[in-house]
């Protein structure tokens, strides 16, 4: 790929496409452009990239420390077969199609993402990303009074609970998919981490590098302390439901050879359904949060 960078903002509040670079080969100046759109947008579209795992693994390493170098995320067996949708690890990968942000089940939760496309079904299976700060903006004064100060529970085993997994498929098939990541030296513990306890976090989240305050929310959230548990889902499913709403959406409908960048700290993202006799491959790399803003916090004293 030649020619000069490119940057082309989307119409919806959040997300830009950039052309005319290389992001296993970036000059300097460019990764500084790169990062500065990225901290503007939220996400970032790179058609035609074609990465490898060791490519996309460098590309990830400078927004810093990887939680997740390249797993990929597939309905694909060894054997060639796909597997069958009751299948552990599929449900577990259904679950990515409700909003959510990387990691917010684990005691440190996700900065940025990267995804790359392999093999795309012949339709569905498009990303979708929601703008958090601006639907923080667009709260009414009386609703942003009410969040403010809120926090909520976030789990992985409470999420999938609530699309019919049981706790011990979620923790079978959290194991299976990030087995290959956890035998990497120094990989994060990631699955024993992930049920032994929900995670305290803001519903306002100050995003560490631009100081912009967004709602930090998504289907891990399942329990706001204080409120009475039929009142915390209302409040829940209203903030999910008018966040993820236009113009704070964006959706990308994938070609092989893809990548995208969203960040974790102010937006939402989901998959959009396929048909499972159909083929998805997508390699994820994942940015650890920084502890000092992004960890959980204490739970509160009853
Ligand atoms: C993810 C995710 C959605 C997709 O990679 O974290 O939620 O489109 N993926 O596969
Ligand atoms: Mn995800």
């Amino acid at each position: 790929m030649t020619g000069s960078l490119e940057i082309v903002k989307a119409v919806s509040t959040l997300g830009a496409t950039v052309t005319g670079v290389e992001l296993s080969a970036l000059t300097p100046d460019e990764w500084s452009r790169i990062h500065a759109a990225f901290l503007e947008h939220a996400v970032l579209v790179f058609p035609g990239q074609h990465l490898s795992d060791g490519e996309q693994t460098a590309f990830g390493r400078r927004f810093g420390e990887l939680n997740v170098e390249a797993i990929h995320f597939t309905n694909e067996q060894s054997d060639g077969t796909l597997r069958p949708a009751d299948d552990p690890l599929m449900q577990l990968l259904r679950g990515n199609e409700g909003w959510h942000t990387d990691n917010s089940y684990l005691p440190v939760s996700a900065g940025p993402s990267v995804l790359s496309a392999r093999t795309v079904p012949s339709k569905g299976g498009e990303t979708e990303w929601a703008d958090m700060r601006a639907a923080y903006d667009a709260l009414s004064p009386e609703m942003r009074e009410r969040v403010q100060g809120l926090k909520a529970f976030h789990s992985l085993i409470e999420s999938q609970a609530r699309t019919g997994q049981s706790a011990s498929g979620t923790k079978e098939a959290f194991a299976a998919i990030t087995a290959a990541e956890s035998a990497k030296p120094g990989a994060a513990s990631g699955a024993a981490a992930v049920h032994d306890s929900p995670r305290l976090r803001p519903l306002v989240k100050q995003h560490p590098e631009t100081g912009r305050p967004s709602l930090y929310i998504g289907r891990h959230a399942y329990e706001i302390p204080g409120l009475e548990p039929a009142e915390s889902d209302a409040l829940l499913a209203e903030l999910n439901d008018f966040a993820c709403q236009p113009p704070r959406v964006l959706t990308h409908a994938w070609e092989a050879g893809d990548t995208v960048l969203w960040d974790n700290r102010c937006v939402l993202h989901r998959v959009r359904p396929f048909d499972p006799a159909e083929a998805r491959r997508v390699v994820h790399t994942r940015v650890s949060g920084d502890p000092a803003t992004e960890a959980e916090e204490p739970a509160p004293t009853a």
